[in-house]
Formats: C-alpha cells, structure tokens, sequence
C-alpha cells in the first residue's frame, strides 16, 4: 500500500478519508492547522504522520512538504473552505479569503510537493460539483470551485505526459462542519462516511472525475451543460422559491 498526502485532514471528509486509510494500515501524512486534530489522529498509530502548516502560505507549504520519507504516491488535495455573498452585495474581502484557501492554497500545496512527483503519482483534487452550474449566492465559493475544476483538469492533461495522473472530486452536499454553518435546504445530502467511501473507490478505480452522491450531481451536470440563459432562469427560481 502506497503512502497517501491528505490536506484538510483535521475536520469533515478529509478527517474521514485519513481515518479510513489509517484503519487499513496506510501511511497517511495528515495536513491541517489544527494541533489538537492532527494529535488525536497522530494516535491511530505511528503510520499517522503529521503535517502542521497554514496553506495560505506557500514558505510553510515548502517547508511542511520538502522532505517526505516515504514519499506519498497520492496527494489528496482537499482543504477548502465556503462563505456565502448576501443578496448580490459584492463583498472584495470575502471572495479573497475564498480564493486564497480553495485556490491559492491549492497552487501552493501543488508547488510546495511537485519536486516528489514522479510517475505512477495521482493528483486528487477536491472542488465542487456547485462548479457546474451558477447558484445563489455562490460568487465566491462557485467561482472558486470552478476556478479549481479547470485548474485541475489542465494539469491532468499538463502532467499526463509524465505519466503522473490528476483526478478531479465533484461532491454534492456532505455533513461536515463546513454544511452545518448553511441555513438552506441541502438536498440529497449524504454523510461523510459515504463520501470518503466514494473518494476511496473513485481513486481505486482510477477514475479522472469523481463525483456523488449520484442522483443529485447528475441533476447539477445535466442542468449546467442547459443554455445559461435556461440556467439564469431555474437559477431565479430558486431564489423565489426560497422567499
Ligand atoms: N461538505 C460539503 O458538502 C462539500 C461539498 C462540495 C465540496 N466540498 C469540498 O470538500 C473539501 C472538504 O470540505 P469539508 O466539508 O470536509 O470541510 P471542513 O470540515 O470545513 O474541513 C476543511 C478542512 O480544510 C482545512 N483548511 C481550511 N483552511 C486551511 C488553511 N488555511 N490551511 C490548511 N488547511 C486548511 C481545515 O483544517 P484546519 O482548520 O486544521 O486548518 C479542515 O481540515 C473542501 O474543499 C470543500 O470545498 C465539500
């Protein structure tokens, strides 16, 4: 069994992915700021290995990432975080908190651990499937997911070459802490258990797009490939139904 990187570890899907690879017997490098977290999952056996570092900041992320022994095969890039605008009102502050975390701390995590990629490595790239289509209120966290999704399908088509693969995860609604801070319905949402299942089989399996529950992100595929203009309109609807 190959090692396995995972950021995001300390809370929500990544914390269950890491427990999961850990009760198998996996080395798990698991990243997060949380000390208290990274302890208490440091305690599931000396294959925990932890990485405390902000990845906001790319020297941290350099540094954390420089000397890895073992080195991991698969990088599970899943740190994120989400913040709603309000009624259109553009707030610049929290749309650069948003990016900084869900894009900037991608790219930094990316440059801080490339000099280890070598070929037979996966790339697993957590973005949302709120990527596919324009939602209420999504203007940062959206535009950060699909800032992600094209992010990481570029670098699998860069990477392939080396013969290094990138997989991209769309998840619908999971419980984690990140969903209970929303105060809307969450439909077909599932618990982080099946997520971190569905992360499991997709990297198992090889597959380059990973997305569940099922039934929920083919409805958001099949509603974004629609003509924006019919997405502008059901997307309306949503905001009427709500008031
Ligand atoms: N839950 C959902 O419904 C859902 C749906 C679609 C996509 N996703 C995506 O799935 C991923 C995980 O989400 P989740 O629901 O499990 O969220 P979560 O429970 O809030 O966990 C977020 C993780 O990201 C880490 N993180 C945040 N900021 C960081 C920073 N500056 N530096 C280092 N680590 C940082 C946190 O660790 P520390 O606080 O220890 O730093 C934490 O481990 C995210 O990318 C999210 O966008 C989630």
């Amino acid at each position: 069994m190959n090692p396995i990187l995972i950021t995001g570890a300390t809370s929500g899907i990544g914390q269950q992915l890491a427990i999961d690879y850990a009760q198998s017997g996996q080395t798990v490098y698991v990243c997060g700021r949380n000390a208290e977290k990274l302890q208490e999952l440091s305690s599931l056996g000396s294959h925990v290995k932890p990485l405390q570092f902000d990845l906001t900041d790319l020297s941290s992320c350099k540094k954390a990432l420089h000397d890895l022994d073992p080195v991991p095969h698969t990088w599970v890039l899943n740190a994120g975080d989400c913040e709603y605008i309000d009624d259109g009102a553009m707030d610049a502050a929290l749309i650069k908190r948003v990016f900084t975390i869900n894009v900037v701390g991608l790219a930094n995590a990316i440059e801080g651990a490339q000099h280890h990629f070598a070929t037979g490595h996966h790339l697993v790239i957590v973005g949302s499937i709120a990527s596919e289509m324009a939602l209420p209120r999504a203007e940062a966290y959206g535009a950060s997911k699909a800032a992600v999704s094209y992010l990481s399908r570029t670098l699998g088509v860069d990477l392939a070459p080396k013969g290094i693969k990138v997989s991209t995860v769309f998840p619908g609604f999971v419980k984690t802490p990140l969903t209970d801070k929303n105060d809307f319905p969450m439909p077909m949402m599932i618990e982080v258990d099946e997520a971190a299942k569905a992360i499991r089989e997709g990297i198992e399996s090889g597959k380059t797009n990973i997305y569940f529950p099922k039934r929920f992100t083919w409805i958001l595929r099949i509603l974004g490939s629609l003509p924006y203009s019919v997405q502008h309109h059901l997307a309306k609807k949503l905001i009427k139904d709500k008031q």
